[in-house]
């Protein structure tokens, strides 16, 4: 729908009865350039929600300015989690008047899409606000991700002439891990067989603390428990027996019984070091993303987006999540392999994630199959600034690059939003620590020429 047209609409929104409390007019920058639904199946109508906001001050023409696209995890979490509390262009907060609770959105100027368009999905079908016609149809593997997200993506490139040329990156976090590597993996392997003008100029792709290859991954709580000092010996024996069960079950290919294993691990994890939330060591409540929930159940912020009003729209979706329920801990690491043979690929981790950090990720990383492994795994951990402070540290060869984030859970962008924006703009435009050795090189010969 075209904004341009709505000039008004309700700002505030009371979360203890549902009567809207304050009208305010929106500023007209706050809703996304344009939003609605890209069909995937014609006959049953099932469709892909998105919300796409252009560039604020792009460096290009916006023709030549690339476009992230960005996948929640779960599986079942709406992609409007990361669009209103992480890393979009208004984020929700929740304040006090009138002894009654608002929710308001606030402008987040270290938004991802300062210098780049930035699009939202809804993935797969059935979650947000998505529209599964049957609940038969929504994917129960990867492969049928794929395949949604691919036909949603070309329409959305069809739409307007001018996202058809643009570079487009592929990023995502938590269970987006297995997303991601398909999408991108369908794209190139599509992109093979197609003529120049057909193809989807994909460029790169972006895993924030994602869950590839959840065998390895799961086989870390333990160890990453007892270093942190959250658990004893004991404990950690009791916790790498659970572990071992389920990565037993998957091997055995008893898919549903490993995924329940793998939660019994992080439920045993949670009750015994007593911490309100996994996502991040360090947060004494958990992240407070109902409020999201709370602004887009709003009958007028609907009616903005696009979206019929009688959707209930759910942070995760539980039919999502049992739809995928086998998938769970099926690897896609051999996707990975094959993408960062063909394009760029950049991991990244919140630090303090006590469900899918550092070490986890790591665990099949330096199994990849990859010609570059070896170099990357000798490279260093270079030392990562963001206006002269401490950022976090960056290891880079070739195609791959991992960044380690401090100060940081699961939610990169909502807890360090600067050095996510830093991070993700450096990356795609190959600066700083992501540039090209023979980049750097010509930058270090001019500057001490000059
Ligand atoms: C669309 O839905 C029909 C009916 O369920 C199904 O046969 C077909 O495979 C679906 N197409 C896609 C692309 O999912
Ligand atoms: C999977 O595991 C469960 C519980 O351990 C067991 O009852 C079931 O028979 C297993 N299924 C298969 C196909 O191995
Ligand atoms: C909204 O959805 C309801 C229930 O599916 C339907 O009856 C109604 O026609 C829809 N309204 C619009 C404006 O599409
Ligand atoms: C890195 O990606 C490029 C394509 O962007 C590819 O040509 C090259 O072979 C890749 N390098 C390695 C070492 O895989
Ligand atoms: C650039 O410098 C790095 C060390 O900083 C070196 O490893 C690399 O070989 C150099 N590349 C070129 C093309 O000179």
């Amino acid at each position: 729908m075209d904004f341009k047209l709505l000039s008004f609409l309700i700002f505030h929104y009371s979360i203890t009865s549902s009567s809207i409390i304050a009208s305010l007019p929106l500023p007209k920058q706050s809703l996304p350039t344009k939003s609605g639904y890209l069909s995937v199946n014609s006959t049953t109508n099932s469709a892909i929600f998105y919300t796409f906001y252009e560039a604020r001050n792009p460096t290009a023409p916006l023709s030549q300015t690339p476009i992230l696209i960005w996948l929640q995890g779960g599986p079942g979490c709406s992609s409007m989690l990361g669009n209103f509390y992480e890393l979009g262009p208004w984020r929700v907060s929740s304040s006090h008047s009138h002894n009654a609770k608002h929710v308001t959105l606030t402008r987040n100027r270290e938004s991802w899409n300062r210098i780049f368009g930035l699009l939202f999905l809804d993935n797969p079908i059935g979650v947000g606000f998505s529209i599964a016609s049957t609940p038969e149809e929504i994917p129960r593997n990867q492969k049928d991700v794929a395949k949604h997200l691919y036909i949603a993506i070309k329409k959305f490139i069809k739409m307007n002439a001018l996202f058809k040329n643009r570079a487009i990156y592929i990023t995502g976090e938590s269970y987006a891990g297995k997303y991601v590597p398909a999408i991108g993996y369908h794209v190139l392997k599509k992109n093979a067989r197609l003529p120049v003008r057909s193809k989807v100029n994909l460029v790169g792709v972006v895993i924030g603390n994602g869950l590839t290859d959840p065998i390895s991954q799961v086989a870390t709580h333990a160890a990453n428990a007892y270093y942190f000092g959250l658990v004893n010996d004991k404990q950690k024996r009791r916790l790498k027996s659970l572990q071992e069960k389920a990565i037993s079950l998957a091997k055995n290919g008893n898919w549903s019984e490993a995924t329940n294993a793998r939660s019994e691990v992080l439920n045993t994890l949670q009750k015994m070091s007593g911490m309100p939330t996994l996502y991040n060591i360090r947060r004494h409540k958990p992240y407070q993303n109902y409020l999201v929930a709370e602004f887009l159940n709003d009958v007028e912020v609907k009616r903005a987006l696009g979206v019929n009003e009688t959707i209930v729209f759910e942070v995760c979706s539980k039919v999502v999540r049992k739809a995928l329920h086998e998938d769970l801990m099926k690897s896609v690491k051999y996707m990975v392999e094959f993408l960062v043979k063909n394009t760029k690929v950049l991991l990244y981790e919140g630090q303090l994630d006590l469900r899918v950090g550092l070490v986890s990720t790591e665990a099949w990383v330096k199994r990849m199959k990859w010609e570059g492994i070896d170099k990357f795994l000798e490279a260093d951990r270079k030392i990562w600034t963001v206006n002269g402070e401490l950022a976090g540290y960056v290891q880079k060869w070739g195609n791959l690059s991992h960044v380690v984030v401090l100060n940081s859970g699961h939610l990169v962008p909502h807890d360090q939003p600067l050095n996510s924006q830093a991070m993700i703009e450096d990356w795609v435009l190959e600066k700083g620590l992501f540039a090209n050795h023979h980049i750097e090189n010509l930058s270090t010969s001019l500057s001490n020429v000059l």
